[in-house]
């Protein structure tokens, strides 16, 4: 499969550029969140202390409507202490479970944030969902920068790529630094299995050709998710595994799992899920690039929840 797809055999490359050499693999720091089980990462170069910063998390209390800094302060810590110099905010997807920090990160740290292309197209829908007026520009205009599948970019002297992988929402991305796959909402740990697929826009076949395609980059490329739930008999949370281990032990897609009897299981599954419980106020923040609403005349910033219209 690799040899057919063009982005994926350049990702597969890169990776093995930085298995066989040191200096092309970045450090990694994990942050997780409890409270929404979201780990975020600040990913750089030791070379040239350039920093991405992954999937942030604003805290926010959703009974008082109240936004906090904790998570995102633990992050400016970290960047500060190690003197990196952020010049990415990146967004795997607009995250349905927990509004992004990236527009308080970005005013602290600098940096350029990015998503995925395909944001126009869960803005056109969520647009619609929340009525959100001519205002609402539909064109991806909130973001820095649109990362398309396949495109190259840098951090410091490591390489980065990026990689398509639609069906949880339609605009997911996996970003690969050096030997490292941010891998977003498309698989979970091995126990857990896989992110759910029945969002607007979600589509189970997709999502199982996206993760089969990240499954086919070398074993030993190691995987860093954006949530983890822990799992029946596991005590502690854990978010990185390897594209190998997935392949033998994931409980949803290891080899040998079809296409088919995964659409079946995923399917099944995701009607007996419940809708996240921050879902109405991260999508409405985070399809704006993580901005709230503009402020009424009275300045203050309204959530709208749409009754019976999901
Ligand atoms: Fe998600």
């Amino acid at each position: 499969m690799v040899g057919h797809d063009v982005a994926l055999q350049a990702a597969a490359e890169q990776i093995g550029r930085a298995q066989d050499e040191k200096a092309l693999r970045p450090s990694i720091a994990g942050f997780f969140d409890e409270a929404t089980n979201t780990v975020s990462y600040v990913v750089h170069d030791p070379a040239t202390c350039e920093a991405a910063i992954i999937d942030s998390v604003l805290d926010y209390e959703a009974a008082a409507g109240r936004t906090s800094y904790g998570s995102a302060d633990r992050i400016v810590e970290y960047v500060n202490s190690h003197n990196l110099k952020v010049t990415w905010l990146i967004e795997t997807h607009a995250h349905a479970d927990h509004i992004s920090a990236a527009p308080y990160l970005q005013e602290k740290l600098g940096g350029k944030l990015a998503i995925g292309a395909e944001i126009i197209r869960v803005q056109e829908v969520f647009g619609k969902l929340f009525n959100a007026g001519t205002d609402f520009e539909r064109d991806g205009s909130q973001f820095d920068h649109l990362f398309t599948d396949g495109e190259k970019f840098n951090l410091g002297e490591i390489e980065g790529i990026a990689l398509h992988v639609p069906g949880h929402t339609p605009a997911d991305m996996a970003f690969i630094i050096g030997d490292a796959a941010f891998v977003g909402d498309t698989i979970f740990m091995p126990d857990f299995g896989t992110a759910r697929a029945d969002f607007p826009g979600g589509d189970a076949r997709e999502l199982f050709r996206s993760i089969r395609r990240l499954l086919s980059l070398p074993e030993d490329t190691r995987l860093f998710l954006c949530h983890d739930y822990k799992a029946p008999g596991r005590d502690e949370y854990a978010w990185e595994t390897t594209v190998g281990q997935q392949r033998r032990e994931n409980v949803h897609v290891k080899d040998g799992v079809s296409e088919d009897e995964f659409v079946e299981m995923r399917t099944t599954r995701d009607k007996t899920l419940a809708m996240p419980n921050l879902i109405m106020p991260s999508v409405q923040v985070n399809i704006r690039g993580g901005r709230l609403p503009e402020p009424e005349d009275n300045g203050v910033s309204y959530i709208k929840i749409p009754v019976n219209a999901v």
